[in-house]
């Protein structure tokens, strides 16, 4: 099986829950606060790992207690860890308040993210026997830069998911595989409001106008719109549960989607599987903490 690599954020995510969210200028207490391994690209690796696929992860923690943490986090879960690099400073830091609906509000410090350059990932990438590279936005977008070029002159494919979200410069789009987005996302990208399965369409095609091969747009509790350029579409309901928290529900699908993609599943029963795993995330509290097995998603999607 080929290896998936994720170059991106690894964040200590310091979760409140809150009856609702206060107001500007308002103080109110918190039900409970916990401490969850965190960050999208490692959320993601820790998803395509669980999810079945060979996955390493490129990306900085702080020679801090949470760099610790981090580390061992991605360890446990079969994340290939030896070019996760410790540098002086603070892990990133994810600030997260969860109302009673499971929704968030997600305040980011970067720490250590903010400082992995183009040359550590030159140094520790190797693109022999990848399938896929997966991006986010939370590292420098230079650095995110060097890797589109960098994997595209290899012929590894990448699959780009710019959040938080950001607008990407029209000579980039030819270089990603894959773009996913969720609403918000998909918006600032394609300048078209995302709110349903016909907008979606319409902010995929302009897209895919611009040279990009797939686009995937996820659509919370609706599920998923699927195109590529050569006019296959999907569109996945969402299955539904009682969501507890919706933290790392965009990363799981990601990961396990490309974990499916590995294995030589099909477009469609791939992201069928991605959305079965999203929904377990949701109905668990946390990021890593939340993110469900293999034998999870398939027990899950079997009943
Ligand atoms: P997050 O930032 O919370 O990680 P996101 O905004 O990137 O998520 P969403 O579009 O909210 O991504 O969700 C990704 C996928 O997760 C959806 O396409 C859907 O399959 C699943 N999902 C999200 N919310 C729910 C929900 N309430 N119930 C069931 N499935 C959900
Ligand atoms: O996508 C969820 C993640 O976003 C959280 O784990 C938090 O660290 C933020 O980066």
């Amino acid at each position: 099986m080929r290896r998936i690599v994720v170059i991106g954020s690894i964040n200590m995510d310091v979760v409140s829950n809150v009856a609702q969210f206060p107001k500007p200028g308002e103080t109110i207490h918190s039900r409970d606060t916990s401490f969850f391994p965190g960050g999208k690209g490692a959320n993601q690796a820790v998803a395509a790992a669980s999810a079945g696929a060979d996955c390493v992860m490129i990306g900085a923690v702080g020679l801090d207690p949470f760099g610790n943490t981090l580390m061992d986090s991605l360890k446990d879960r079969g994340v290939g860890v030896n070019s996760v690099l410790s540098k002086k400073g603070t892990s990133g830091i994810a600030i997260i308040t969860v109302n009673e609906e499971g929704e968030n509000y997600i305040v980011l410090s970067e720490g250590t993210n903010g400082r992995l350059t183009e040359e550590d990932v030159a140094a520790e990438v190797n693109w022999d026997g990848v399938y896929a590279v997966l991006l986010q936005n939370e590292i420098p977008w230079e650095t995110t830069q060097y890797v589109l070029q960098s994997a595209n002159k290899a012929g590894v494919r990448v699959w780009l998911n710019p959040a938080p979200a950001r607008n990407i410069p029209e000579d980039l789009f030819p270089l990603v595989d894959t773009l996913i987005v969720n609403e918000t996302e998909a918006e600032v990208v394609s300048g078209v409001k995302v709110e349903d399965f016909a907008s979606a369409e319409k902010a995929a095609a302009s897209m895919i106008d611009k040279s990009t091969a797939s686009v995937i747009i996820t659509l919370g509790e609706q599920g998923c719109y699927y195109a590529n350029g050569r006019g296959e579409h999907f569109k996945i309901p969402a299955i539904r549960v009682k969501p507890v928290d919706t933290t790392a529900a965009g990363d799981t699908f990601i990961g396990a989607y490309a974990a499916a993609c590995t294995e030589g599943l099909g477009t469609e029963e791939a992201l069928r599987f991605a959305t079965a795993a999203a929904a377990l995330t949701v109905t668990r509290p946390g990021a890593q903490s939340s993110i469900p097995t293999k034998e999870e998603i398939l027990a899950f999607m079997n009943k």
